[in-house]
This record gives structure tokens, sequence and C-alpha cells, in this order.
């Protein structure tokens, strides 16, 4: 067991816990949308979701960034330092996809058709990066808590 990456990982395990049910929340809104009567309230209740949801996100990528997490990762199982620059890298990207659902989701109150489909689909698409995103970083952080390289199979 690696004892660098021990003493952030129950952290980030936390966070990452906390960020999914923002993710079950945001999801279950975007598989059930209203009609379009209804569409200004279930708008507001996105935007104050994804209001919620931003700056956790944005405080979570920085912390892993700035805490050495990934320089644990790498230092206990050097074969992976191409896929922590990934995940680094996708911080950005994910971040950005955050804010721009949350500026549609936030603005005017009535969509037309084409732009509420368009937000629904690029919801679906924030949810499914930001969770394959953490699947990803929680599978090798337990990769690397049970030895590294050992372990991969
Ligand atoms: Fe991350
Ligand atoms: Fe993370």
């Amino acid at each position: 067991m690696s004892p660098t990456v021990v003493r952030h990982s129950k952290q980030i395990v936390e966070e990452h816990k906390r960020l999914r049910e923002s993710l079950s929340r945001i999801q279950s809104m975007v598989v059930k949308p209203p009609e379009a009567s209804r569409r200004s309230g279930w708008l507001k209740d996105l935007a104050a979701e994804l209001t919620d949801l931003e700056p956790r996100l944005k405080a979570h990528f920085e912390a892993e960034e700035k805490s050495g997490f990934f320089d644990d990762i790498t230092e206990s199982w050097p074969g992976t330092s191409d896929i922590c620059r990934r995940m680094m890298g996708e911080h950005e990207s994910l971040l950005k996809a955050v804010s721009d659902v949350c500026g549609t989701a936030a603005g005017p109150a009535t969509l037309d058709e084409t732009s509420f489909r368009s937000l629904l689909e690029r919801a679906g698409l924030l949810i499914r990066d930001v969770s394959r995103h953490v699947e990803r970083e929680n599978d090798l952080m337990f990769r690397t808590l049970e030895g590294g390289p050992a372990a991969q199979d």
C-alpha cells in the first residue's frame, strides 16, 4: 500500500461521493424533462444544482492538482504518468462544460425547442463525462493503494 496516496484518498473518496450525489440529482432531472409549459421552474432548479456543483468541482480539481495527489500516484506507480496527465487535462474541459450548461440553464427563462434539446444533450454529456472521470480516478487510486502495477489485472 502506498502511504503517500493514502493521505489523499479519504478526502477524495468523500468528495467523489458528494459529486456523484449532485450528478445523480441532475441526471434525474435531465432524464425526465418537463413539458414546455413547465420548463421555466425546471430550468431554475437545474441552474441551482449546477451553480452548486460548479465551485465544488473547481475546488475539488484544484485540490487534486495542488495537493500532489497525481504526483504521489505517479511516484508510487511510474507507468501512470500519461493517464495522470490526461486526467488533469480533463479538469479544464469539464469545468468549461459545467459553466456552459449552467450558463444556458440560468439564462432566459424560456428556450426554444432546439435550444432546450441542446441543453438536455449537453447536460447528459456533462453527467457522463464527469462520472467517467470520477470512476477512472477512483480506479486509479484504489489500484495504487492496492499496490499499483501488480494489481492491474
Ligand atoms: Fe480529477
Ligand atoms: Fe476527482
